[in-house]
């Protein structure tokens, strides 16, 4: 058996400037640190706005803290005429290990589409960035095809032409459950979880399902997230408002099983 490292990733969406984010990651490495805590079996990921990531990085490697950061978003292209874009070369510069893809705001917000979502996968593995692929079902899809059905095509159309060697990190974010109080039940996480590691064996191959973290995102907090984390399928967790807060963030982090 594969033994997943659990990852737990606060996407900080358009929340805390260069300082905050300097005081933050702080009091985090100060949380992680403590010893009158138990300790966190998890790997540690904070997705801050790009304007903070230089800071976080200095941070980062000044006092070779053990925590791992990346974008929100990046650019499908390389580098080139695309005002306001930002490529994958920049964000590697800054020593990112992951850059989040597909997440439901920018597909509603920003029209983004499952073939952008795949453009961007391979930008990430052209510039050995870890992709967090966000994959998730709205209310509407869920009452008309199941809870799996969209999720699974998304994943199907983002994983093309990918290399099955290089790391990604699958996100399943069911929409209804985004910053709605309304978490998914962990069985539905993991029935979730469990078809789209079906889809990553038959595309990918098993040694690549059996190793990628699958995540489940939407309305995580510290009061759920060890349920989550007893399912088989599920390996961490994208944690969007509560990863804001740095008692909330460093308990969920702590999760035991
Ligand atoms: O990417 C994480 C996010 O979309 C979940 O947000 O606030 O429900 O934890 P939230």
């Amino acid at each position: 058996a594969v033994n997943r490292v659990p990852l737990i990733a606060g996407n900080w969406k358009m929340n805390l400037d260069h300082l905050q984010a300097i005081a933050f990651v702080q009091k985090l490495a100060w949380s992680l640190a403590d010893a009158k805590h138990a300790s966190a079996d998890a790997e540690v990921a904070v997705f801050p706005p790009f304007t903070d990531l230089r800071s976080v990085q200095t941070l980062v490697a000044a006092d070779s803290l053990p925590i791992a950061y990346g974008a929100q978003d990046l650019s499908a292209h390389d580098s080139g005429a695309y005002t306001g874009e930002v490529s994958g070369a920049f964000l590697a510069q800054l020593d990112c290990a992951y850059v989040i893809i597909g997440h439901s705001e920018r597909r509603t917000l920003h029209g983004e589409t499952d073939a952008d979502v795949n453009a961007k996968v391979l930008a990430a593995q052209r510039h050995g960035l870890v992709p967090v692929l966000c994959v998730g079902e709205t209310a509407e899809d869920l009452e008309q095809h199941g809870a799996s059905a969209v999720p699974v095509a998304q994943l199907r159309a983002a994983l093309e032409g990918v290399d099955a060697a290089k790391e990604i990190v699958v996100a399943y974010e069911p929409v209804w459950a985004i910053g709605s109080g309304q978490a998914a039940t962990p069985e539905q996480a993991e029935q979730v979880a469990a078809a789209l590691r079906g889809v990553l064996a038959e595309l990918l191959g098993d040694d690549a399902a059996a190793r990628t973290r699958i995540l489940y995102g939407g309305s995580v907090k510290a009061a759920n997230i060890a349920a989550f984390m007893r399912e088989p399928n599920v390996d961490g967790a994208l944690v969007g408002g509560a990863s804001l807060d740095i008692d909330e963030f460093s308990a969920i982090v702590r999760f035991k099983k």
